[in-house]
């Protein structure tokens, strides 16, 4: 049976990849998977068994147990957001403080953290008509993805836009601190040795730099129509 496209969106932290992957599912009516959600999970869930960011063994076991027992779930919000569940419990708000970014940045690192969370992230997208976030989509999780784009920005704009998220919040931080902390994530993102952040030599490079999020939006759909229509989907 034909099956409509895998959609890949990779790019580095604060390119825009979580607002345009919830625009382009919606409105394709496809099923979205935030796959850094699943680092910061395990980051979560290893600081609270009190194991170390930097204990390779002890994350790798955690992120292991996690897998086998399916303990990390997403659900659905109809506003096209999704609840992040572990072990039942709603982590969403936790997992997205600027410290679990951090350490999911570390644990993402690990080899086997990486293989235990790869098997997840091919058995939810392996059916289609899904759009996938993250670093290593066209590139290692799913290399024959029919549509993948790398989206990405300057660090400046990056650091901007995620300065401005934190105003929102109520919180006072300071840009340089940001800026500083977009590019250390930007370099260990890039240069870890396995499935390093890089774009697949097929991705379309979409650079938002200068452009509006509907622009991109828009452009994303655009493509994933077309390639359904070539597949006669
Ligand atoms: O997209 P995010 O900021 O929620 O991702 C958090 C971290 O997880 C990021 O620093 C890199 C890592 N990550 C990864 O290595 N591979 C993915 N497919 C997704 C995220």
């Amino acid at each position: 049976m034909k099956r409509r496209p895998i959609v890949a969106i990779d790019g580095p932290a604060g390119a825009g990849k979580t607002t345009v992957s919830q625009r382009v599912a919606q409105e394709l009516g496809y099923v979205r998977l935030d796959t850094g959600a699943l680092y910061r999970c395990v980051a979560l869930a290893s600081a609270r068994r009190g194991i170390d960011w930097s204990d390779d063994s002890g994350v790798t076991k955690v992120a292991e147990d996690l897998a086998k027992r399916r303990a990390i779930r997403f659900q659905a919000l109809g506003d096209g957001n999704q609840k992040v569940l572990v072990d039942a419990e709603d982590v969403s708000v936790q997992i997205r403080d600027q410290a679990m970014g951090q350490g999911a940045s570390r644990v993402s690192a690990i080899p086997g953290v990486r293989s235990a969370l790869l098997d997840m992230q091919r058995v939810q997208g392996s059916e289609g008509g899904v759009v996938l976030e993250g670093r290593d989509i066209g590139t290692v999780v799913f290399p024959d993805a029919e549509a993948k784009f790398f989206l990405t920005a300057s660090p400046v704009v990056r650091a901007e836009r995620r300065y401005q998220e934190l105003v929102d919040r109520g919180q006072s931080p300071e840009l340089e601190d940001i800026i500083r902390e977009v590019k250390e994530r930007d370099t260990r993102d890039s240069q870890r040795p396995v499935a390093p952040l890089k774009q697949a030599d097929d991705a379309e490079l979409v650079d938002s730099s200068n452009l509006d999020i509907e622009e991109v939006v828009t452009h994303i759909v655009e493509r994933v129509r077309a390639i359904e229509a070539e597949l006669g989907v």
